[in-house]
């Protein structure tokens, strides 16, 4: 997919450049040509000989080369590439592009570049959190620019949190998604429920269940690579997909789902319902803190909306619903009474009986059911690669 494209690859200074290596000898491989710009400070992380050794290009840095006495032309580097991919993206640069300086030969090219830029910041969790940076990255998100997300965990400054360079296998992977002519889901809209729904009690008690919502968000991150336009509604999750390539709706309760769910549904190619949702809610909850007073207490349940029964109900010819279901006996059964009852399309089938899937963990095994009495067996696998063959499947289900 990346034979002959031309990247060009700009590197800041961040502890992240030692991934650049990586991320160049990634490219090469799958035969792009790569040419490589490096602020000053890069050079203190690595050195240009070893992104020029891999890259099989010079690496440019200054807008006089010494050594030659030749100018270096931002311009025509800018028009050179295919992709002009900023990895990592130090917060420095970061705020000089979005304020349009160009003190160096990076924001130059970046300045004059007609291509598609693609940014991957790379800097310690408290600088990726302050406004600052936040507002540079929205700027440069409103100018076109695509953002690679940086990804959660142990940073170079002993801290733990969002920050670190996405890793470059991911960085590739977005680039091939990027670069791919036609992507499985180009121009389709996709709406996702995903995670659990707490049902208030009172005013600090719901009912809630183990829903960690990672099927989902990993949905969501496919569905967008596949090409989709993502609306990714959510009940209460720790952690969330990057919000600036998908649309995320927080909700908390069954009700707010679903009314969230059937908005976005109406103009959607596909629905994803993946979330846990509360089959019952308490008839009353109580406005205040509710004291015990020594006697017993009992919730009387109402049951809630099946959000994707009834969006299925409606659902208009060339509109593709697809479910999921967590079984713990007669599991073949269930399921595919459920892909009928509920008017699916395909349905996921995970057995709580399976060791590592189901709830809260990174894997998932599934079988998926379509209409015509197919089944397809997947093994075990990081909930991403799961979420990569339902993706497929949706495709091959739009194209029949
Ligand atoms: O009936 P059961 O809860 O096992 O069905 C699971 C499927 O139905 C999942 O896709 C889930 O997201 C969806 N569902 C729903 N609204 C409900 C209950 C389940 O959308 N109230």
């Amino acid at each position: 997919m990346l034979a002959g494209k031309k990247i060009l690859l700009a590197v800041c200074g961040s502890i992240a450049a030692y991934k650049s290596a990586f991320l160049v000898r990634l490219l090469v491989k799958k035969g792009a040509k790569v040419q490589v710009i490096m602020t000053n400070s890069a050079k203190d992380f690595i050195t240009p000989l070893t992104l020029s050794t891999l890259s099989k290009n010079p690496v440019h840095s200054d807008f006089f080369e010494e050594k030659s006495g030749q100018w270096q032309s931002h311009v025509e580097l800018g028009l050179w590439a295919d992709i002009m991919l900023i990895a990592p993206a130090s917060a420095n640069t970061l705020a000089k592009l979005a304020n349009g300086l160009c003190d160096n030969l990076l924001s130059a090219v970046y300045l004059s570049a007609r291509c598609p830029i693609l940014i991957a910041p790379a800097m310690d969790l408290d600088m990726y959190q302050h406004p600052a940076t936040k507002a540079n990255i929205d700027r440069l998100l409103s100018f076109g620019n695509h953002l690679i997300d940086a990804e959660d965990g142990e940073l170079a400054s002993g801290l733990s949190g969002q920050g670190r360079m996405a890793d470059p296998e991911n960085i590739l992977a977005y680039v091939e998604a990027f670069l791919a002519p036609e992507r499985p889901l180009s121009g389709k809209k996709v709406v996702i429920t995903s995670g659990p729904t707490h049902e208030a009690i009172d005013a600090v008690r719901f009912i809630g269940n183990h829903s960690s919502g990672k099927m989902g968000a990993a949905l969501a991150e496919a569905c967008r690579d596949a090409g989709a336009k993502v609306t990714f509604i959510t009940g209460p999750v720790h952690a969330l997909p990057p919000n600036n390539t998908i649309s995320i709706q927080q909700v908390k309760s069954a009700g707010e789902m679903f009314e969230a769910a059937q908005k976005s549904f109406k103009d959607a190619d596909v629905g994803i319902f993946a979330a846990a949702v509360s089959d019952y809610r308490p008839k009353e909850s109580y406005s205040n803190k509710k004291k015990k007073d020594g006697h017993s207490f009992s919730i009387e349940l109402i049951e809630n909306p099946d959000i994707a029964a009834e969006l299925g109900k409606n659902k208009r010819k060339n509109q593709i619903t697809v479910g999921f279901a967590l079984e713990t006996d007669q599991e073949q059964q269930n399921a595919q009474k459920k892909l009928q009852n509920k008017n699916f399309d395909l349905i996921a089938l995970n057995s709580l009986n399976d060791e590592g899937a189901g709830f809260a963990h990174e894997t998932n095994k599934v079988t998926v059911f379509d209409r015509h009495n197919n089944h397809y067996d997947f093994e075990l696998k990081s909930k991403k690669e799961v979420a990569s063959d339902i993706v497929n499947l949706i495709a091959k289900e739009l194209n029949a």
